[in-house]
Parts: C-alpha cells; structure tokens; sequence
C-alpha cells in the first residue's frame, strides 16, 4: 500500500484525491489517509503531491515510519467503506497526528 505522512498534516492540498482511481483516498480532520485494503498500488498520486507527503510503504522514510500505522489505523472505526466520496470528512484523526501541533502556522 501506500502510505500518507507528515506533509500533509494541516496542508491537505487534495490534489492526490482526483488522482486515485479508487477513491481510496479518505479524509480527516487534519491529514488524508490511504486506505491499505482498497489502493491498488497504482502509484498514481505520489507524484501529484506538491509537499511530497505520499510513499510507498517501502519507501517510507524512517523518521515517519509510523505513518503507516496511522494510515492503517485510521481504518479502525471506518472499516472498508469502497469509497471516499461517499463516506466523507471524517471529525477526528489518528491520535498520532491528532497530538501534533499546528503544522502551518
Ligand atoms: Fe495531502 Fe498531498 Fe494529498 S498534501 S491531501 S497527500 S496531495
Ligand atoms: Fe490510489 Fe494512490 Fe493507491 S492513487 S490506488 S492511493 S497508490
């Protein structure tokens, strides 16, 4: 899969959002979250991404490694919903980027 980092937080410039064939590509409150089971690995958004927020999970630089934790975890409540469109802007966000200070300031 792949996986949303820290670039993103605050920023949340969606360009990667119309790039997705899939739609898989959720949205919380303060950063976007690929979700594991439904991208197919298309890479198609990481290079649209003007902060460079977006790898593949190997290619995760290891200071954000725990980004694909939040990008799997975030998953946790919403489950498997085949569709970012449809579900919408979620209210929270994994407790990782929920407890980081404003990013843009
Ligand atoms: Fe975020 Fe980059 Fe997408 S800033 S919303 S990952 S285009
Ligand atoms: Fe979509 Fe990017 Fe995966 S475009 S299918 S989230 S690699």
């Amino acid at each position: 899969t792949y996986v949303i980092a820290l670039p993103c937080v605050d920023v949340k410039d969606r360009a990667c959002v119309d790039e997705c064939p899939v739609d898989c590509i959720y949205e919380g409150e303060r950063s976007l979250y690929i979700h594991p089971d439904e991208c197919v690995d298309c890479g198609a958004c990481e290079p649209v991404c003007p902060v460079e927020a977006i790898y593949y999970e190997d290619d995760l630089p290891t200071v954000w490694a725990d980004y694909y934790r939040a990008n799997v975890d975030f998953f946790t409540e919403l489950g498997s919903p085949g569709g970012a469109a449809k579900t919408g802007v979620q209210a929270f966000d994994h407790p990782l980027i929920t407890a980081l200070p404003n990013q843009v300031p």
